[in-house]
């Protein structure tokens, strides 16, 4: 698929890390507590905001593994984190940095997970995560990205991904159909094949249930206000883009529609859901593959 704009994912930063649901990173920091170092995975790490986001929450040594098929966007990243951390230096695999009295080890991994959703196992993380990605992924592969979790017994945190529900202030006669069409243009294949689009937490929490996880899922909308004009506009205009792509509403629809958006006021909220899931103790492992999928049932928090 095309890469994705680095202004994009800086521009969006912000409010996903205020969309994020702070009572599932407070489950996630709870989890790891106890734990002095770990090694975390980020799937599709873009510019690295889901460290930034994270790594304030978890142990004291973090050795993260930042995977993505984008070069451009790995030295983004390095970028990105050495203007956040309080001090820097590079290393020969990515760099290492301290934070808030952190200390992160930085490895950047050039790779197509569309290959093997399972390359990570072989770096024996404590945690797998990734933000905004699953929703690009098919069925398919969230199955095999699941075998490949549960085998390695490591706990999913899935942020971010887009559930479906946009809503406009003010509204327009076409966002029905806006949505439907953009939902259609969501399914369609960016790489992995088909993609889940706003299945795609539901799907994950399906099968790592099935597996024996325990998962919560939980509400990380966008709410999308005055201040957030650049966003609100960039969105609108990527939607409007897409829904063209799809040649199911008329270009004057999709014209008269974008003009609305464009316009000064316009607030919107975006869906997104965030997903922990974590795998069953060693001792109970067993006896859950034993049990059927349905007794280890998906919780759901909602707001926060
Ligand atoms: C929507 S962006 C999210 C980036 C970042 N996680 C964030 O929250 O800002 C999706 C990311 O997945 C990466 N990606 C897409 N397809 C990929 C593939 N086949 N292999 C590795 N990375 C991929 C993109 O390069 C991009 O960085």
């Amino acid at each position: 698929m095309s890469g994705f704009d680095p202004n994009w994912l800086a521009l969006r930063e912000g409010a996903d890390q205020r969309a994020r649901n702070r009572g599932l990173l407070a489950a996630l920091a709870k989890h790891f507590a106890e734990r002095e170092a770990m090694v975390v995975v980020d799937l599709g790490a873009g510019l690295g905001s889901n460290l930034r986001a994270i790594a304030p929450a978890l142990s004291a040594r973090q050795h993260w593994v930042l995977v993505d098929h984008d070069p451009a966007l790995l030295a983004g990243a390095c970028e990105a984190i050495a203007a956040w951390a309080d001090a820097v230096r590079p290393s020969t695999a990515g760099l290492e940095a301290t934070k808030s009295g952190k200390s992160l080890r930085v490895e950047l991994k050039h790779a197509d997970l569309a290959k093997d959703p399972a390359a990570f196992a072989a770096l024996a993380p404590d945690l797998v995560t990734a933000a905004a990605l699953f929703d690009l992924v098919s069925e398919a592969w969230i199955g095999r990205l699941v075998q490949a979790l549960a085998r390695a017994r490591v706990p999913l945190y899935a942020v971010l991904d887009y559930d479906g529900a946009v809503q406009w202030n003010p509204p327009h006669r076409t966002d029905a159909a806006m949505v439907a069409a953009f939902e259609r243009h969501q399914a369609l294949d960016k790489g992995f094949g088909p993609a889940a689009g706003s299945r795609a937490t539901g799907l994950l929490a399906k099968q790592l249930a099935a597996k024996g996880y325990g998962v919560e899922r939980a509400a990380s909308p966008w709410r999308l206000g005055a201040d957030d004009a650049a966003l609100v506009r960039a969105h609108s205009q990527g939607f409007a883009e897409a829904v063209s792509e799809t040649g199911e509403l008329p270009r004057h629809d999709i014209a008269d529609w974008l003009a609305l958006r464009l316009a000064d006021g316009v607030t919107c909220i975006v869906g997104h859901e965030d997903l922990l899931a974590i795998p069953p103790a060693a001792g109970a492992a067993a006896s859950s593959r034993q049990r059927p999928a349905a007794a280890s049932a998906a919780t759901r928090r909602r707001g926060g």
